[in-house]
């Protein structure tokens, strides 16, 4: 997602069967891109997610932050970076929208709104419609500013659990005395509960920012640019624990391969990917950290099964590229190439900056 305050648009490129990328064309979202108050740098929605897709319903969803909207495309599965606009943006149900998701089938999307008016919303969503679920609108009654103020105090990412009992959403905390938590709330027959559940970050945490759930587990590793990362525990057993990463800066993302079986966090600062071991008493180790490169401020990242490998995309705004690493196994993943975005954009006319670009999903035929 270009996330351009002057137009926002989805560039989509094809993924061959080597996992390498070839840019196919930029889509326009209907709707504007935003920036947070975030001291002018990268990152300008303070979140993991703006963009997702669907390999169920062969659907993909972006927020338009600058708008207040989001945008709802059926994806072609015989051409799927031709994207066809649903219907028309709509409300995002509050302000300042900056994580998506779907649920496992693919007909309900929720979004999270990171500004004035801030909260979760949501919305059916088929080849043909959109229509908000009016009794999922829930605040997180987060003391905001439109566009958001951050990172401190903003909402991270939004998660629907695969069995579609529950919506998740990271909050960063403020400092110390007022630390993060995961706000969850409860789906019964397309209605939120009134009121969240709060699991506040472990000891040592504080800026829960993008997470991804651990795999046949209650549980998620949580990237937190305060320490590391977390591992939070929704299980009841308290397995929860604060990790620290080495010469951390900004560790916000996370991705997992199930291919290696390992979980991969982003540092936007260090311009690093720490590849991590969760074992099955939940307790985590670093394998091993890849560069991206000085100055590619890697965020958002994304993995594609191709064949029996996994690839990790990240986007490296810094450099206007995918930095895009072929797994093979753990403990092993290599760089396979740098895609441009910057080329393609200039030769249609679509303005991008580094500051802005943000969001990446892969889509799966299936
Ligand atoms: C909301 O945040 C602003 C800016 O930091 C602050 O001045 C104000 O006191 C806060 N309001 C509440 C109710 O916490
Ligand atoms: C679920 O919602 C539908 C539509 O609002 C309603 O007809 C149905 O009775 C509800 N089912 C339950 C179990 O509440
Ligand atoms: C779980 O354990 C962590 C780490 O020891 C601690 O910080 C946290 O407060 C505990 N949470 C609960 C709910 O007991
Ligand atoms: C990154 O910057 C450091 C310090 O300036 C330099 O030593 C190193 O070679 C650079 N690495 C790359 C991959 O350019
Ligand atoms: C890129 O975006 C930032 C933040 O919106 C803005 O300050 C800057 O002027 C833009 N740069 C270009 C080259 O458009």
């Amino acid at each position: 997602m270009t996330n351009e305050p002057t137009g926002n648009y989805i560039i989509a490129s094809d993924i061959g069967s080597d996992g390498k990328l070839n840019t196919r064309r930029a889509v326009y979202t209907g709707g504007l891109g935003g920036h947070s108050n975030n001291g002018g740098g990268g990152d300008g929605l303070l979140s993991q997610g703006s963009v997702a897709v669907s390999s169920t319903s062969n659907m993909l969803a972006v927020v338009n932050a600058g708008s207040s909207t989001i945008s709802l495309f059926s994806i072609d599965p015989s051409e799927p970076s031709s994207l066809k606009l649903v219907g028309a943006p709509i409300s995002s149900g509050g302000q300042f929208p900056n994580s998506v998701a779907f649920n496992k089938d693919g007909d309900m999307v929720c979004a999270l709104n990171s500004g004035e008016v801030n909260g979760v919303s949501c919305f059916s969503v088929s080849a043909n419609s959109v229509a908000p679920l009016t009794q999922t609108q829930r605040s997180l009654g987060l003391n905001q500013t439109t566009p958001s103020t951050g990172p401190p105090g903003s909402p991270s990412q939004i998660f629907i659990s695969p069995d579609g009992q529950n919506v998740v959403v990271s909050v960063k905390g403020i400092d110390a005395s007022a630390p993060g938590y995961l706000a969850i709330w409860d789906i019964t027959n397309g209605t939120l509960s009134t009121n969240s559940n709060t699991i506040p970050v472990p000891t040592g945490g504080q800026l829960p920012f993008g997470f991804v759930p651990i795999a046949n587990e209650q549980a998620f590793v949580v990237a937190d640019p305060a320490i590391g990362f977390n591992i939070m525990d929704m299980s009841g057993q308290n397995r929860s624990a604060a990790y620290p990463i080495d010469g951390q800066k900004a560790v916000c993302w996370a991705a997992f391969s199930s291919k290696t079986g390992n979980y991969y966090v982003i540092d936007a600062g260090a311009s690093l990917i720490t590849e991590i071991a969760v074992d099955g008493d939940l307790k985590a180790s670093a394998v091993k950290s890849y560069s991206t490169g000085n100055n590619t401020g890697p965020l958002d990242p994304a993995v594609a099964t191709i064949g029996d490998k996994d690839f990790l995309y990240t986007l490296t705004p810094g450099t206007k590229q995918v930095n895009v690493m072929m797994l093979n196994g753990a403990g092993q993943a290599q760089t396979v190439q740098s895609l441009d975005i910057a080329g393609h954009a200039r030769s249609v006319n679509v303005p991008v900056n580094s500051t802005n670009l943000q969001g990446m999903a892969t889509f799966f035929k299936v």
